[in-house]
């Protein structure tokens, strides 16, 4: 009998159902009738007919896709229009779009370093951080989680081209970084800061500006943002906000932005739907806020050990993998869809179950939502 070169996949997969950690699709109907804290919707826009007429809008007037990298025929005036914009609303020199916030990081990583760099990253960054960090073969220094000490000491060590990367928000807890402490950090050792604002733009900052902004770090001539079009905004796509030198250089080095399609009009023309509806509406970045802290309030009134959010995301502890799959599944059957993390989506092997709190949720649909979750509490 020859070799099988893919039976080792059944023992991975064998060993994944013993420990709870088998991943599967479910594609959702158009309508689902679940109450959603799941998704990544913060400000309740993908679906907002404005932002949607956008979209087809856009996809009308300009094609289905890009045609080709933006340093071809991808390259629209609505990318040009949406990159400005972002800039603008964020409080930057310059903008690139890309394809996803997954190929901005890769793309700010990868071309704002090289190998002779060092790069500072927190325990707790996202996964496309860590495979930027890889893929840029510069020396990495995985530093403990908001400890801009550790950043410091790390800088130290080393003599040349320098920078740190962090989340603004955690993904897996919804905590803020210490993003003031980090920037005097990076400047005391000549480094350059990285954030990866995907869940502070539209909820943190004035009007939703972002993380940076709140910090009062937006448009330093150090600073360079990462940002995903797929949360607040409501569409699909990526963005790299900095001083314009470094926006050209990204033009010209980063190969996640060269050797890709253009983001599609459609995604494009909604994002900056999104942006004009959010500067006409910012009271929907407060709004979310306001509905993450009374999740964790009523939750953690309810005996439940949450983490106290910063942002829209809030992660409610679970006793194991096994016990936040069987909840998650508790609460879809109760009619609520709610995220669960379990390694290895989660940098300390802790499973939670994940809520994200949109800025449109009633009232009604809190104290429902709530009432579920903790009807359905594993207990111990
Ligand atoms: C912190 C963070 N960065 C980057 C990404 C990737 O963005 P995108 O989904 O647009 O590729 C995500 C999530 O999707 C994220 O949570």
């Amino acid at each position: 009998m020859p070799f099988a070169p893919f039976d080792w996949i059944d023992d991975e997969a064998r060993r994944r159902a013993a420990a709870g950690l088998v991943r599967t699709l479910r594609p959702r109907p158009a309508e689902s009738g679940l109450l959603d804290l799941a998704s990544n919707d913060y400000l309740g826009l993908t679906r907002h007919p404005e932002v949607t007429a956008a979209a087809a809008e856009a996809a009308l007037r300009w094609g289905a896709g890009a045609t080709g990298s933006r340093l071809v025929t991808g390259s629209t005036t609505l990318h040009a229009e949406l990159e400005r914009e972002l800039a603008d609303f964020c409080g930057f020199e310059a903008a690139l779009v890309l394809s996803s916030g997954y190929a901005a990081n890769l793309a700010a990583l990868t071309a704002l370093t090289g190998p002779e760099s060092l790069i500072v990253s927190d325990a707790g960054n996202h996964a496309s951080i860590v495979d930027g960090c890889r893929l840029s073969r510069a020396a990495t220094s995985v530093v403990p989680h908001a400890d801009p000490d550790a950043v410091r000491k790390a800088l130290h060590t080393h003599g040349g081209r320098a920078l740190a990367v962090t989340d603004s928000v955690f993904s897996v807890d919804g905590d803020a970084a210490p993003l003031g402490a980090l920037a005097d950090a990076c400047r005391g050792g000549g480094a350059a800061l990285l954030v990866d604002d995907a869940h502070g733009l539209g909820v943190l900052g004035e009007g939703g500006r972002g993380a940076l902004g709140a910090a009062g770090l937006a448009g330093g001539e150090d600073i360079v943002a990462t940002l995903t079009l797929s949360k607040s905004l409501g569409s699909q796509g990526g963005a790299i906000l900095g001083p314009a030198r470094v926006v050209d250089h990204l033009v010209n080095a980063a190969r996640t932005f060269i050797f890709d399609t253009g983001l599609a009009p459609a995604a494009a023309g909604a994002a900056l739907g999104s942006l004009r509806l959010l500067r006409r509406e910012p009271e929907r970045a407060g709004r979310a806020r306001a509905v993450a802290a009374e999740l964790y309030d009523r939750l953690s009134a309810a005996g439940l050990t949450a983490v106290r959010p910063d942002a829209a995301v809030v992660s409610v502890r679970a006793p194991s993998a096994q016990a936040a799959v069987r909840w998650a599944a508790d609460c879809r059957s109760a009619g609520l869809a709610v995220g669960c993390f379990r390694p290895p989506s989660v940098p300390d092997g802790i499973s939670r179950l994940r809520l994200t709190a949109r800025a449109d949720l009633t009232r009604d649909e809190i104290m429902a939502a709530v009432a579920t979750i903790v009807a359905t509490a594993p207990s111990g």
